[in-house]
């Protein structure tokens, strides 16, 4: 087969983490006779500064002429020390995601046998977590009318969702439970706010299309706590984006590190996959940040953008091997060897 993919490095660690995602994946490649072409694109703070914006027209062209995008990270320190900065890195991310219609954020949260000691979290509470957020993306806070009035002296950013929008969410959300163990989340903050009684009442009404699918309505915040007390009891969880924002940061501590966690943008042209994390800019060129989020992402794109199951297991195979036999980088060494972000990524692609 073969696999046009765009290749948004970004900034700070994304452009060695990527690295390591690539190697792995033209390992894949070659084990399963595919040919992948990748096409690099300018973003972030890099695109700021060849070209003065950081998600640049031709990098969007890019995007979505490709089968799939496969993206690092974003952020530069430079830009979030200076509140009266205009353009921003992250504004690329945003812009992006609202141009590729990415509007569902697939973020899974899951254990590694050989990692269940390195969370913070009590084993037995942790041990066997398998869940799925489904983020929405391109809407709320993140995207409603803001500004400042008064002089400068008031702020506002306002939270706006249509029904569509929720609809086209919990249906994908509906979708993936029934592949899974049917029971499905809506987390929200309907005891408060009018969004989320459309949230609610427009998940209710998609209940009577998916009878098998139980389904509950939780609070954000009581979700927030019962994330790290029963990680157990949830499945997959529905969310708005700024809540999604918060809780799958707050969720990657149950796996040990967030150098681990994955996660695949859906829409409705090209998809994207990105590590969980942030561009990390203290471990920036010191190749010695954690690649695995990102080739994991780059598993979940094998699986979801070209249906290629086998050679995405195979990259999860390699994954855990390289975890239990200690093959880690320094987040996760605890005194033992840690391994160079390059060094990991060759002992992935050589053990293919
Ligand atoms: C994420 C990030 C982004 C977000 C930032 C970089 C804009 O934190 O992908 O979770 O808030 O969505
Ligand atoms: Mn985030």
């Amino acid at each position: 087969m073969k696999l046009n993919i765009a290749l948004l490095a970004g900034d700070g660690i994304g452009p060695e983490v990527i690295n390591q995602a690539v190697k792995v994946s033209d390992a894949i490649a070659k084990k399963f006779g595919h040919e992948i072409n990748w096409t690099p694109a300018l973003t972030g703070a890099a695109a700021i500064e060849a070209v003065g914006e950081p998600y640049p027209e031709e990098t969007h062209e890019i995007c979505e002429a490709a089968d799939a995008v496969l993206f690092g990270a974003i952020g530069h320190p430079r830009f979030d020390n200076d509140p009266s900065t205009k353009v921003r890195p992250e504004q690329g991310l945003l812009k992006m995601r609202q141009k590729l219609g990415l509007f569902a954020n697939v973020r899974p949260t899951f254990t590694f046998p050989s990692l269940i000691d390195k969370s913070p979290l009590k084993k037995e509470r942790i041990e066997g977590t398998d869940l799925v957020f489904l983020r929405e993306l391109t809407g709320g806070i993140y995207f409603g009318k803001r500004g400042r009035e008064d002089n400068g002296n008031t702020a506002y950013d306002t939270c706006t969702y249509t029904r569509k929008e929720v609809e086209r969410l919990a249906r994908k959300g509906f979708e993936i439970a029934m592949q899974r163990s049917k029971k499905l989340c809506c987390v929200d903050k309907a005891n408060v706010l009018e969004t989320s009684r459309l949230w609610r009442e427009t998940v209710q009404n998609l209940e009577k299309e998916y009878p098998e699918v139980e389904v509950s309505y939780e609070f954000v915040d009581a979700v927030a706590m019962r994330l790290v007390q029963w990680p157990n009891s949830y499945d997959v969880l529905i969310t708005e984006n700024l809540f999604g924002d918060i809780l799958t940061d707050e969720a990657s501590v149950i796996s040990g590190s967030m150098g681990l966690m994955p996660s695949a943008s859906l829409g409705e042209k090209t998809s994207l996959f990105e590590p969980i994390h942030g561009s990390y800019p203290q471990a920036a060129g010191k190749d010695i940040a954690n690649p695995l989020a990102t080739v994991l992402s780059a598993a979940m794109m094998f699986e979801t953008a070209f249906n290629l199951k086998d050679e995405a297991e195979a990259i999860r195979k390699v994954v855990n091997k390289s975890l239990a036999e200690g093959v880690v980088t320094e987040d996760l060494a605890d005194g033992g060897k840690a391994y160079k972000t390059s060094e990991v990524g060759d002992w992935l692609s050589a053990n293919i």
